[in-house]
């Protein structure tokens, strides 16, 4: 049996910082109530000539690097995104060339603020059946591009950045388990109504219900950690690390608690990054990786929820 394991990690943010005191003079907020309901400080948005793939390719060689792994030796560039920087190619093909390999499969997948989740499962798919040896996974976004900023019940939470993994082919996991849901009934909830689709590409901005996103998203996100927990026979002492999609610090609290899980034991960089969306855990696992929290060997929960809706949870051992 073959399984797929992290071989590494890496991650980018863009230079320029929006802290909350910023915002003030956007919209009409204050640094104290963003801190307070989110948690959020401050968050990284590119500037106006960088992109989604710009952020992609440096997150992903820091991740061959990490990995010792040569892009040549690539069987699959697989980008979790919403934020693309055109329709087509796809986010993978322009990194593809950026990282200068030509001919291994490459594309986009897009599952919002549960992609880095959809699409490590789909690389441990591709490794499991034989058919990829070696898989970059990103998640990368540019959600500042498709903000409201206007509206200061969504401009005040999200933040630009990449994360990225390789993995690859080994004889023991690895990638444990990985449990993929969605409903696509709360489509009015948390979406991006317009596109060139439906013909309505002036309203391609986020829009929220804030306080009902909240509630379904701390119910999920407590059974999606109790459902991946009993698929693997296994309780919260087997949990080294709990990874979750950084949103809101009192979603993380909430379900840190669900699952009896002390604060030291959950990686929370919300309050420097915002909500990265599909880049928010590969850019909390890379740091946790590179400041020595997370050790060879341990296991690590991740657990995400988004626009679709979307969630789904990777248990792993590093
Ligand atoms: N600054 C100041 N006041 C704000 C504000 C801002 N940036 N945004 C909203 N408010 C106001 C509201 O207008 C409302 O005022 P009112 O009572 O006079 O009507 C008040 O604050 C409370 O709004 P509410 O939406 O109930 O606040 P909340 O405690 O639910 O916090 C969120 C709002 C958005 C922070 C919170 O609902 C949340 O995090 N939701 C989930 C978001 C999420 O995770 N989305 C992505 C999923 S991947």
């Amino acid at each position: 049996m073959q399984y797929s394991r992290v071989l590494g990690t890496g991650s980018y943010l863009p230079s320029r910082v929006m802290t909350n005191a910023d915002l003030e003079s956007i919209v009409d907020t204050s640094a104290s109530w963003i801190l307070e309901r989110t948690g959020i400080e401050k968050r990284h948005l590119v500037g106006d000539t960088e992109t989604c793939c710009d952020l992609a390719e440096a997150a992903a060689r820091n991740a061959l690097d990490a990995a010792g792994i040569a892009a040549t030796e690539l069987d699959l560039i697989l980008v979790a995104t919403t934020t693309p920087d055109q329709f087509f190619p796809s986010t993978a093909c322009l990194l593809q060339q950026r990282l200068d390999v030509h001919g291994c499969a490459a594309f986009d997948l897009q599952a919002v603020c549960a992609g880095f989740v959809y699409a490590l499962d789909v690389a441990d798919k591709f490794i499991r059946t034989g058919a990829a040896k070696h898989v970059l996974v990103v998640g990368a976004e540019t959600i500042s591009r498709v903000l409201d900023w206007t509206d200061r019940t969504t401009c005040v939470l999200f933040g630009d950045g990449a994360g990225a993994v390789v993995l690859g082919a080994a004889d023991e996991p690895g990638i444990i388990s990985s449990h993929l849901h969605a409903d696509g009934a709360y489509k009015e909830l948390l979406q991006i109504p317009g596109g060139h689709g439906n013909g309505r590409p002036e309203a391609a901005f986020m829009e929220m219900k804030g306080n009902e996103v909240f509630r379904i998203a701390v119910t999920t996100l407590g059974r999606i950690v109790e459902e991946t927990l009993e698929a693997n026979g296994l309780t919260r002492d087997d949990i080294d690390w709990l990874i979750p999609h950084q949103a809101n610090i009192r979603i993380i609290q909430a379900t840190a608690r669900k699952l009896d899980l002390p604060l030291e034991r959950v990686i929370i960089t919300v309050a420097e990054h915002g909500n990265t969306s599909s880049a928010s855990i590969p850019l909390a696992f890379d740091q946790a990786v590179r400041d020595g929290r997370i050790q060879r060997g341990q296991t690590v929960l991740m657990e995400a929820f988004g626009g679709g809706f979307t969630w789904g949870s990777v248990l792993l051992r590093y």
